[in-house]
């Protein structure tokens, strides 16, 4: 039987169709392969399941030549070498739309026990110093009626948008082009970069990791922002440079920050960890049970449809199509 390698063991029943025809190797337990358990794991295989914390590389798929697809179960792929991939007919697969509304709930989740300290004050009582209200107790912001800022309107960004109209709040939001069509949907308004710094309350980043995007965020910016602002990550980590991240909260340039994404995950800059006005999630954005299952149910359908000799729907590579016998 071929062999299909599943980096991660996932919940659900995903993998039974395909154990009827293939070999399905997965790494089982709650840690992911090392580099070296990875690649000796991967040997033979004609499809991986990848996460977005394997690193699918030259070195990688070289030793694999009977590669058909890279499924990769989760909606960015900046793990992989699309090119290199394309290169060697190999296809590339996604998870878009499935984690949307998961991880603008997680964006929301991350804005409000920033804004609100949720976090401080759960520590509070758990340590006994809940001892009578007081009215200058944890005073945090309120979040009704602020102005949001989106910074890559996408899908996440357009859900994380749609949910303010429930809290009567202003959107904002920055992309590299206009979204016309999450304009009409959320009401949002298009602004420049130095506007969305500046008239935010919120900021929100769900766009992914480009040239364009990386390093956005630094202290040049968080100069520019409200000394009341939070800012919250849910894109990817290296959009934010941490350590002046880390100099702006503690010098209070701004108010607060939520991350669920790192510059090197899964390490943190160490002076982000001793600070109080910051949430720190381990990269949970999509990490709901019913969401986590229709994640792996994708990427297991688009290994059946690519190594069935049919496209596969979320390919992000298809100009693979010409070179696919
Ligand atoms: C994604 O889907 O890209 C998430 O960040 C990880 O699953």
């Amino acid at each position: 039987m071929k062999k299909i390698y599943v980096s991660a063991q996932y919940p659900g029943e995903a993998f039974e169709r395909l154990r009827k025809e293939y070999r399905v190797q997965e790494f089982l337990g709650e840690r992911l392969p090392t580099r070296a358990e990875l690649l000796e794991g991967t040997a033979g295989s004609i499809a991986v399941i990848s996460t977005v914390s394997d690193k699918i590389d030259k070195e990688f798929m070289d030793l694999l030549p009977d590669l058909k697809i890279v499924s990769n179960c989760g909606v960015g792929y900046e793990n992989v070498d699309v090119a290199y991939a394309t290169g060697r007919g190999v296809m590339v697969t996604n998870t878009p739309d499935v984690l949307t509304e998961t991880t603008a709930d997680l964006a929301w989740a991350l804005m409000m026990s920033a804004a609100r300290r949720v976090i401080e004050a759960d520590a509070y009582v758990r340590r006994g110093d809940f001892k009578c209200w007081h009215p200058s107790l944890l005073l945090g912001q309120n979040i009704y009626g602020k102005t949001l800022g989106i910074f890559g309107m996408g899908r996440i960004g357009t859900a994380a948008a749609r949910r303010a109209a429930g809290f009567g709040m202003r959107v904002i939001y920055n992309n590299r082009r206009r979204n016309v069509r999450a304009e009409k949907e959320t009401g949002a308004v298009y602004a420049d970069f130095p506007e969305l710094l500046k008239e935010s309350d919120f900021i929100i980043v769900s766009s992914p990791l480009n040239d364009e995007t990386r390093g956005r965020f630094g202290l040049r910016e968080f100069r520019q922002m409200k000394p009341s602002s939070i800012i919250v990550n849910v894109g990817r980590g290296p959009i934010i440079k941490e350590r002046e991240l880390a100099e702006a909260l503690s010098a209070r340039i701004i108010c607060g920050a939520g991350l669920d994404v790192y510059e090197s995950e899964p390490d943190v800059y160490p002076e982000l960890l001793k600070l109080k006005n910051t949430v720190l999630l381990p990269h949970i954005g999509s990490a709901s049970a019913e969401t986590r299952i229709r994640m792996i149910e994708m990427a297991v359908e688009s290994v059946e449809l690519a190594l069935g000799g049919e496209t596969p729907k979320h390919l992000v590579n298809p100009e693979v199509l010409g070179q696919v016998g």
